[in-house]
């Protein structure tokens, strides 16, 4: 299932999908399945993946696809389930259509636990703001999380870099994640934050219970923004 652990390294698999491995060839590159229920995500990734012969999507959410239970060697899910309201029914779903031993990655936001006080409120301010934008019309919404990206995350992110080519670090700055990442990505992932009905935050230990519940063992988290990524074995 689908979104990457730091960006650099990830399969894209475009926005908004889940994509679930399967050992469904003999030799070659191997079946995959892309999952998710919104067209408009389908058609961007049908774009994007227009290389890749050897996908399936499936239009259909974590609780409601038609795989096989127990029949994918590897799934990823990056990006998604902080914004299904029962996150840990949908990991245990995602974790159902894996082999056992078979590897789950997934990408969840969390709750700024190693952040100071004023980086959370930060946060709270912004999570005011994305309750607003998410109720807009498409157009308007698209045109507030553009503004957003140029006006808050460009500059941020830019005033990292600066910070980082001078030496300095710059982590403790919010957004400084993106100081490497084009406009693009400020804009879609703007889109992601602020354009959301729901968004949950995890830490830790909550993720780790929930893997652990949904039947996944030798749990392992990244220490790298963004946080929280980590990969679990089916048992
Ligand atoms: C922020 S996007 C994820 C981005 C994508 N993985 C990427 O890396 O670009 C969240 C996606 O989750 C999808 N989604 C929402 N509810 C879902 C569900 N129950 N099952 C599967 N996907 C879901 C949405 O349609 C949306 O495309």
């Amino acid at each position: 299932m689908g979104r990457s652990a730091t960006r650099s390294s990830r399969l894209r698999y475009g926005r908004g999908q889940q994509a679930v491995g399967e050992t469904g060839r003999p030799a070659g590159r191997r079946a995959a399945h892309v999952v998710d229920p919104a067209e408009a995500a389908f058609a961007v990734a049908r774009i994007n993946l227009a290389a890749f012969d050897n996908l399936t999507f499936h239009h259909a959410a974590t609780e409601d696809v038609e795989l096989a239970p127990a029949s994918c060697d590897f799934g990823y899910s990056l990006g998604v389930l902080h914004h299904i309201p029962d996150t840990r029914s949908a990991m245990a779903d995602c974790v159902r259509l894996l082999k056992p031993g078979a590897p789950l990655r997934v990408y969840l936001y969390y709750r700024f636990d190693n952040r100071p006080a004023w980086f959370r409120a930060v946060w709270r301010v912004s999570d005011l703001v994305r309750r607003g934008i998410h109720r807009m019309p498409a157009g308007a919404k698209l045109a507030a999380t553009d503004a957003i990206a140029v006006g808050v995350y460009w500059p941020l992110s830019r005033f990292a870099r600066i910070l980082e080519r001078a030496g300095r670090g710059p982590s403790w700055l919010p957004l400084s994640h993106y100081r490497r990442h084009s406009l693009k990505t400020l804009r879609t992932d703007s889109r992601d934050r602020f354009g959301t009905p729901l968004e949950q935050r995890f830490n830790r230990d909550e993720v780790r219970a929930m893997m652990t519940e949904a039947g996944l063992e030798y749990i392992w988290f990244s220490d790298e923004e963004p946080y929280l990524v980590a990969v679990g074995r089916k048992k």
